[in-house]
Formats: C-alpha cells, structure tokens, sequence
C-alpha cells in the first residue's frame, strides 16, 4: 500500500472512487464527487494535503483538506482548516486503509502547521484519529443552537494549545463555501453527472432523514 500527492492524470479516477465510495450512504446517489471536482480551482483548497493511497495497482483512497474560518463572538473571523471528501473504494472498506490513510494525511498537515481541524463526520470512525466533539473544544456549528449537541460534529488539536495560542476560547465554524457548489448550481451538477455509468439511487436506512 502507498499513499502519494494527487496528481491531474488521476482526477478522473478519484472522482470516480468518490463517487462509488459516497454512493447512497448518506442520501440516494452522492454529491461528493462534484464537490472534488469543483473544489480542486477554489483558493482553499491545499494541494500540498492532497492524497490518494494506492492498492493491487489501482486507486483506493483519497483524501482532501481545505482552508476554513472560525468566527468568535466579536465578528472576527481566524483562519482554521477542515478536510473531506475522505473515500475508500466500497471493495476495501473496514479493513483499517481509511484509518492509515487519515493518519497518515493528519500527521502531513500537522508538520505544515495546521494547527486545529474540525468538520462533520461519524464519531466511531473518526475517535480513531483523535477527534471529539467540537463542543468540547468550545467550537459551535454554524446552522444549530448553542445548547444542542451535535454529535457529528467533530475537532481535533493537531497542535495542542493551538485554540488557545490563537486567542481561540469559543468560536463557531464557518464551513468553505466549496462544499455547497451542487446544491448552488443543480443543473451543473446534474449535467457533470451524466458523464459517470449510471448508477441507481436509492433510499436506504442509515441516510440522513431516513424515515420508516
Ligand atoms: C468512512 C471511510 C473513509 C472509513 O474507511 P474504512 O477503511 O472503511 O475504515 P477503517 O477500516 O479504517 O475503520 C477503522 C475503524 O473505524 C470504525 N468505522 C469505520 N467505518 C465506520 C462506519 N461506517 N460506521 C461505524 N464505525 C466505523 C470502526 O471502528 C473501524 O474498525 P472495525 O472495522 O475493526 O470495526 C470509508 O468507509 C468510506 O469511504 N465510506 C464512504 C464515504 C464516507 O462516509 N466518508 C466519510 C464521510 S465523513
């Protein structure tokens, strides 16, 4: 197993990855790819944290980071950092690649000096590498109260004291708008789409807003 840079000649590929190891876990069909797609051209995103584990000679990992911003209660906004898309190909899910490649991804940005990371993601996943609620750290999500826990919201100290090095003791995370481009422009999304094999969506317990 490897864990390279992304490079051009693999974006195909890896959209590709995203899109089959996204496909209908969180909603019928996925958006992920196109936010990859889209995201590689935003100012935020960080080539230097972009990487791709490979496998048996074909890709089965990748893993992304972006610039973000935490605003305190003042207004004022710091520079913070978040990462995802996170895809592992469906054949090789739960067998310890996703955790090594996340590893390995957070120990790269740490020695860049990404200090704190927070983002939205599954708890029992990400406990492995480190993360907690971000509550606990005194960072909030942006679109829930205060007093509610939320608990896929997740942060880590890559460097411990950073919060507090940056004058951080709360704030509230303001995600990249990189990560809403498909449900901004739905037409681009869906005519990006078309150029994939069809794949059907389906709904599926455990997506978000799934009811019996
Ligand atoms: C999430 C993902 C990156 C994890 O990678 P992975 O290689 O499958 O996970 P690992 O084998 O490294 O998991 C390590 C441990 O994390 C936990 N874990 C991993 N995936 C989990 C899940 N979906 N639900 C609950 N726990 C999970 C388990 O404790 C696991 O150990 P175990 O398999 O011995 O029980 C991968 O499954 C994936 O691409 N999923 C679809 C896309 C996605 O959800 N990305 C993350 C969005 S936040």
């Amino acid at each position: 197993m490897t864990i390279r840079l992304e490079t051009p000649a693999d974006y195909r590929e890896v959209e590709n990855l995203t899109r089959e190891a996204f496909w209908n876990v969180y909603r019928p069909g996925c958006t992920e790819h196109y936010v990859l797609n889209r995201y590689r051209k935003s100012p935020d995103f960080i080539p230097e944290l972009d990487f791709v584990m490979e496998e048996d000679g074909q890709l089965i990992g990748h893993v992304m980071f972006s610039k973000a911003e935490l605003m305190l209660d003042d207004g004022t906004r710091k520079p913070s950092w978040t990462f995802g898309p996170i895809s592992i190909h469906p054949d090789y899910k739960r067998k310890g690649y996703g955790l090594k490649l996340l590893r390995y991804a957070l120990e790269r940005a740490r020695k860049m000096g990404v200090g704190f990371l927070c983002m939205e993601g599954n708890i029992d996943f990400y406990k492995h590498a480190g993360f907690g609620l971000a509550s606990r750290l005194g960072i909030h999500y942006h679109d829930m109260p205060r007093d509610k826990e939320v608990p896929f919201f997740l942060a880590q100290e890559l460097i411990p004291g950073w919060l507090k090095a940056n004058g951080i003791s709360e704030a509230t995370y303001c995600p990249p708008k990189g990560y809403f481009v498909a449900d901004e422009n739905p037409e681009a999304f869906e005519a990006y789409e078309a150029t994939f094999p069809p794949k059907q969506k389906l709904r599926l317990p455990g997506q978000l807003g799934y009811e019996e």
